[in-house]
């Protein structure tokens, strides 16, 4: 028996942007994770019979699943893709049969990461029951291709900073860099309670951008730009400049389309019970927002959130 926990994330900056090539600075948010069980049954071995051998329950989804005959095969379900890929990766062609159990404390489709938190707790608890470990970077690129069932064409952000849990100054298809945080600061998450699936606000982005290039790439370039001040910041302890840089990032997503009407609502609310600077965070058009605060403030701002309508609030300390 293996058992391996992921956190979830949150975007600080740069989401969207980072899909054509932009920087983007995201946190580990310690708070909420997927656990991952794996037992193995030893007296079972799957050789031609693959009925019922790999056993998945997550038992906060009400799943239980047998997913051996999906193994077989490439398959678009994200479980069976992942511990098909750990048992390619490892050269287990003739696997045992296993159970895995997953539960998660991170809100489905709200932009906290909560598929490759997934994919990164089963990646490592099967492989540590199977005897091996991997590297971090090993469990990035496997959980990547699994987003790819999740987002149709993933920056890979997401199973990253959840695979290294590091702050992460990401840019797509260059190693990762880790920054440093010269000075704590206080952010309120808060969650809207509509799920909306990445995928859909990719997709749209990627309509707009499609239409109007030059225009895009001109908006996709200011993200850079704010992201790159960002890390600045975070790494000179001027947190002062982080608000109006989320502010700034906010207004640039409004115009890709991605906000909606209950993440603007709370931004706004955040904003008016006196956050520093307030944006939505990950795909958007629901999901999760955040709120740069004071820490003598974050109780005040999540209550005010609340009464905006969020469905739940986290305060986290990024250090
Ligand atoms: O919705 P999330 O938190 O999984 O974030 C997706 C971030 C995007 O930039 C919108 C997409 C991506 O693949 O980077």
């Amino acid at each position: 028996m293996a058992t391996a926990s992921a956190p979830g994330k949150i975007i600080l900056f740069g989401e969207h942007a980072v899909v054509y090539g932009r920087p983007a600075l995201a946190v580990p948010v310690l708070q909420v994770h997927a656990v991952a069980r794996a037992d193995l049954v030893t007296d079972k071995r799957i050789g031609e019979k693959w009925a019922d051998a790999i056993l998945v329950e997550a038992p906060d989804i009400q799943l239980f699943s047998p997913l051996s005959h999906l193994l077989r095969e490439p398959t678009p379900d994200p479980l069976a893709s992942v511990i098909s890929s750990v048992f390619q990766l490892l050269g287990i062609s003739h696997p045992p049969a296993l159970k895995i159990t997953i539960t998660s404390t991170i809100p489905v489709a709200s932009g906290l990461g909560s598929g490759a938190a997934v994919s990164v707790a089963v990646i490592r608890a099967l492989a540590a029951a199977l005897g091996h470990s991997l590297s971090d970077e090993q469990v990035s690129q496997l959980a990547y291709e699994t987003e790819k069932l999740h987002h149709g064409t993933p920056s890979g952000i997401d199973n990253t900073v959840i695979a290294y849990a590091k702050p992460v100054y990401f840019v797509r298809g260059q190693p990762i860099q880790i920054f440093s945080v010269a000075r704590p600061f206080r952010l309120v998450i808060a969650d809207t309670g509509q799920a909306a699936p990445t995928k859909e606000s990719v997709g749209d982005v990627r309509k707009l951008w499609e239409a109007d290039q030059h225009r895009w790439e001109a908006v996709f370039d200011k993200v850079g730009k704010i992201v790159v001040a960002a890390k600045e910041a975070v790494e000179s302890g001027e947190i002062a400049s982080l608000g109006p840089l989320m502010d700034a990032n906010h207004a640039l997503l409004q115009e890709m389309t991605v906000s909606s009407p209950e993440l603007d609502r709370l931004v706004l609310a955040a904003k008016a019970a006196g956050a520093n600077g307030a944006k939505l965070s990950g795909g958007g058009r629901g999901g999760n927002m955040i709120a740069l605060v004071q820490p003598e403030k974050a109780e005040s701002v999540a209550s005010a959130l609340k009464a905006a309508g969020a469905r739940n609030t986290i305060i986290t300390t990024i250090e």
